[in-house]
């Protein structure tokens, strides 16, 4: 499944040399494998596929239209989380019925919104918000298809900012006042509950946290048939994890094999909301080495790549593997750092890296997920490119933004 490997000498996405990707569209660039975002979504498919199912692509990982586009192609629904999602979903040509929408807190013009593109489910967090459908659906005189989200107060075991599932955490109708959330839906002529839905965290690299909260919400669906609310999707969420270091994460396989019997049993058709998943191991962050420099003990690598390219080390303190494109000898101990004018703007600390020189290219592993999502133009920088790569041939699916581009919102006010 790893489409990006060494070829004689020089690190390549499936068969395309990084170098030949840096030279013709600069660096900073994200590279993504279409190989492995068709592979990683096919693992699914083939997991699940002794149970209607639907894989619901979470597209807050990477929304680019390209890759929505490739994925509603294989059959994928999307998870959004905003109007502005929906938006995108839409014009990436996925299917408003295969289209879920969670969020703690949508306004009431992304609830119109998903009411009149008539989108599968929308995912409700509080009775609040359940009230709130209810009055839009009225006004536009049509029926919203509900699933609540339950919080299942369950651990995941992963960084607290993408822990999810606890009590202590903003998301979700505890599972003690779920029934409460169903009798008012059941009883609403303007609500249709349909589903029931979870997500616990996300980079989890087990799965029995994820099983066990499953395991709560079929005993949901079960009490709920005797109030007289009849559920069809039960949606266990996204969160299967990555290798970023050394992981040995569960895949879905393993989920499969914990959680199908009980979804085959309800006769239900089981939903899920992978991102990280399907394009975390699929792209990477290619950056040149601009400087070495060192400040006492400490060396330091800039690339020109920063934390407003990629801000999961700076927000997360997260792990990725950098390489350097040209198999180099000699090691040594650095940090790599952006040119952003924070201290938190670093890729790597105290890493060991081949010896590598002004001129050299990183690839900064594993950044297809929540990467390019994430960016900002923070020290007024323009994003980067994104190129995907498909067998030999490579193309640009989103160009580098320019100076103009930053002035865009402001112009001409
Ligand atoms: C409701 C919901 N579904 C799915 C996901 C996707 O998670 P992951 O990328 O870990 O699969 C998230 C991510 O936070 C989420 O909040």
């Amino acid at each position: 499944m790893e489409q990006f490997q060494y070829q004689q000498g020089s690190l390549a996405c499936e068969g395309v040399a990084l170098s030949e990707i840096a030279a013709t569209y600069g660096t900073p660039v994200y590279v993504y494998s279409e190989r492995s975002i068709r592979e990683r979504f096919e693992a699914l498919e083939q997991a699940y596929a002794s149970v209607p199912h639907l894989v619901c692509y979470a597209m807050k990982a990477n929304d680019n239209l390209s890759i929505v586009r490739l994925l509603a192609g294989l059959g994928a629904g999307a998870d959004i989380v905003s109007g502005g999602e929906l938006f995108r979903a839409r014009r990436a040509g996925v299917p408003a019925d295969r289209i879920v929408f969670a969020g703690v807190g949508k306004s009431r013009a992304e609830i119109a919104q998903a009411i009149d593109e008539d989108v599968l489910l929308l995912n409700v967090e509080s009775m609040d918000e359940l009230d709130a459908i209810s009055e839009v659906a009225r006004q536009k005189g049509r029926v919203a298809r509900v699933a609540a989200r339950v919080n299942p107060d369950v651990d995941p075991h992963t960084h607290p900012y993408i822990s999810t599932g606890l009590r202590k955490n903003k998301f979700g109708v505890p599972a003690d006042r779920v029934i409460e959330v169903y009798r008012r839906a059941r009883d609403d002529q303007y609500l249709h509950p349909l589903g029931i839905q979870m997500h616990i965290g996300s980079q989890l690299v087990h799965v029995q946290p994820i099983a066990d909260a499953v395991e709560r919400l079929v005993e949901l669906v079960h009490r709920l048939r005797v109030e007289g609310v009849d559920l069809h999707y039960v949606d266990v969420g996204g969160g299967l994890g990555i290798r970023y270091r050394d992981e040995e994460p569960e895949g879905p396989t393993d989920l499969a094999a914990k959680i199908l019997p009980a979804i085959r049993e309800l006769g239900v058709t089981l939903l899920c909301e992978p991102g990280r998943y399907i394009v975390g191991a699929s792209g990477a962050l290619l950056t040149r080495v601009l400087y070495r420099k060192e400040n006492g003990a400490k060396k330091f690598v800039v690339v020109d790549a920063a934390m407003n390219d990629l801000i999961r080390p700076s927000l997360y303190d997260a792990y990725h593997e950098i390489r350097s494109v040209r198999q180099c000898d000699g090691e040594e101990i650095v940090d790599v750092v952006g040119p952003i004018c924070e201290s938190g703007d670093f890729f790597a600390h105290d890493r060991l890296l081949p010896g590598v020189q002004p001129g050299d290219l990183l690839a900064i592993m594993s950044a297809g997920a929540y990467g390019f999502a994430m960016a900002s133009n923070y020290n007024a920088r323009p994003r980067p490119a994104e190129v995907m790569v498909s067998g030999t041939q490579h193309r640009l699916i989103r160009r580098r933004e320019t100076y103009q581009d930053l002035l865009r919102a402001e112009e001409g006010l």
